[in-house]
Order: C-alpha cells, then sequence, then structure tokens
C-alpha cells in the first residue's frame, strides 16, 4: 500500500517517490567515504555529529579519528577533565562541545546503563543535542525513520521545494524532511541530503547544469513548468 503522508506539506506521492529515488541513485554514485559512515557506534557517531555542528568535513575527519584514539569508549571520555577535553579539540572551536560531549558520556553511564540513548526524548534531555543531532544519532546510529533538518537540508528543501518564499518556518522544513523519508531507508536518504547540500546544491555556487533534481526544482530557471506552477509541493 502505497503510504499518503504529510498532510502538513501536502507533497504528492509521486512527487516525494521521484525526489527520493533521483536523490538516492545520485547518493549511490556520488557519496563521500567518510568514517563516520564505516561504523554504526553510536558513541562515535555522536562524536562526528557534535564535531560536524559548526567545522566543515575536511576539519572534522582527522580530529575525529585523533578523539577516538584518545577517547575510544564513552568510559574513558567520562573519565577525563574539563581541560583535557578542550585541549583534545583543540583547534576545533566551539570550546563548550568537547565538555558537553564529556557530559553527555557521563549521564550516559549514570542514566542510561552506559549507551547513547535511543529515543528522542531522551537525547534531547541532553544539553549539547538539539534536534538535528538527536534525528542524525537516531537515524545514522539506531537506523531509524528520524528526519534531520540542519543548514544544509533547509537550504536543498527550501530551493528544490518552496522556491523564494520567503524564510519558512522551521516548523514546516521538519515536516517536508519528514515527509519526504523513505520508510527503513533513513540513514541512505540523511546522508544523501546532507552531500547533496554539500557538493551540488551548495550556498555559494550550486551546481543546477547537471544536477539530478534539477527538473523538480521550482528555483532552477528551467524547472519542469508543473513543479513551478504548483509551487513545488504539487505532482
Ligand atoms: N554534516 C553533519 N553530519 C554529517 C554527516 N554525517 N556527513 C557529512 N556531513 C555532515
Amino acid at each position: 500500500m502505497t503510504r499518503t503522508r504529510a498532510p502538513v506539506t501536502g507533497i504528492a506521492p509521486a512527487r516525494r517517490r521521484t525526489f527520493q529515488r533521483r536523490l538516492l541513485s545520485w547518493y549511490r554514485r556520488h557519496r563521500r567515504d567518510l568514517p563516520w559512515r564505516r561504523t554504526r557506534n553510536p558513541y562515535h557517531i555522536l562524536v562526528s555529529e557534535i564535531m560536524l555542528q559548526q567545522t566543515q568535513v575536511d576539519r572534522v575527519v582527522p580530529k575525529y579519528r585523533e578523539w577516538l584514539a584518545r577517547y575510544p569508549s564513552l568510559e574513558a571520555l567520562a573519565r577525563a577533565g574539563a581541560r583535557e577535553v578542550r585541549e583534545a579539540w583543540y583547534p576545533l572551536g566551539y570550546n563548550i562541545r568537547p565538555v558537553r560531549l564529556r557530559d553527555i558520556a557521563r549521564a550516559a553511564i549514570r542514566h542510561h546503563s552506559g549507551k547513547i540513548p535511543s529515543t528522542r526524548e531522551d537525547l534531547l534531555a541532553l544539553r549539547g543535542i538539539g534536534p538535528y543531532t538527536a534525528g542524525a544519532v537516531l537515524s545514522f546510529a539506531y537506523r531509524k525513520d528520524a528526519p534531520i533538518l540542519d543548514t544544509n537540508v533547509r537550504r536543498v528543501l527550501r530551493r528544490i521545494f518552496l522556491g523564494d518564499r520567503a524564510a519558512p518556518s522551521d516548523k514546516l522544513l521538519w515536516s517536508l524532511s519528514e515527509a519526504l523519508l523513505p520508510r527503513g531507508n533513513a540513514y541512505d536518504f540523511n546522508q544523501a541530503l546532507m552531500d547533496f547540500g554539500a557538493t551540488v546544491c551548495s550556498a555559494r555556487r550550486p551546481r543546477c547544469p547537471g544536477c539530478p533534481l534539477s527538473r523538480q526544482c521550482v528555483s532552477y530557471p528551467l524547472a519542469d513548468a508543473s513543479a513551478a506552477r504548483s509551487g513545488g509541493l504539487g505532482a
């Protein structure tokens, strides 16, 4: 049975399926081989996501490896002092992040049987984990059908489905991200959205010629007339 979801966004099922198919097929050919995509360890995935919150992928890769060599487990991190973790984090910046991460490790050990929680509610109760990071941990570490919304994903969804409509609310963008998720494949889909936003639908220089989604994109000058007429949310 076809699931008809997304009453909030009103996205048509055929349009949703085309978007999923094209994005996932692009991702199969162009995905970046990143170290946090070779693990299912929730702690390792959380480290990567907290590092990636304010820092470019290229700068995160070596630091991610270094951090895990130094603190391979939640227990190892929980034992560390605040000054030590700040030093280990250098030069990533935003120095509150390593201390929050250390505090999350302590909370996981004290309150969650030594594990990173696997529900949105428990994740959001931890300082340093907001809705984006909770969605990333749920979909990447626990393979749950959880949507994500970060700067890249916001831009991709706004451009493709909403065009120049002034500043859509986060509520709308979150429901769009959720409505588009292919059930059972949130891992690839969310990673694909991020890679697509970083490498094709980039902020300054989007590579529209050759973009696999340009025919669906209401911001593309030659966009499919039907997509443009319906404001991007139609079939
Ligand atoms: N930015 C935030 N999370 C990311 C991920 N998992 N892969 C690439 N870039 C990201």
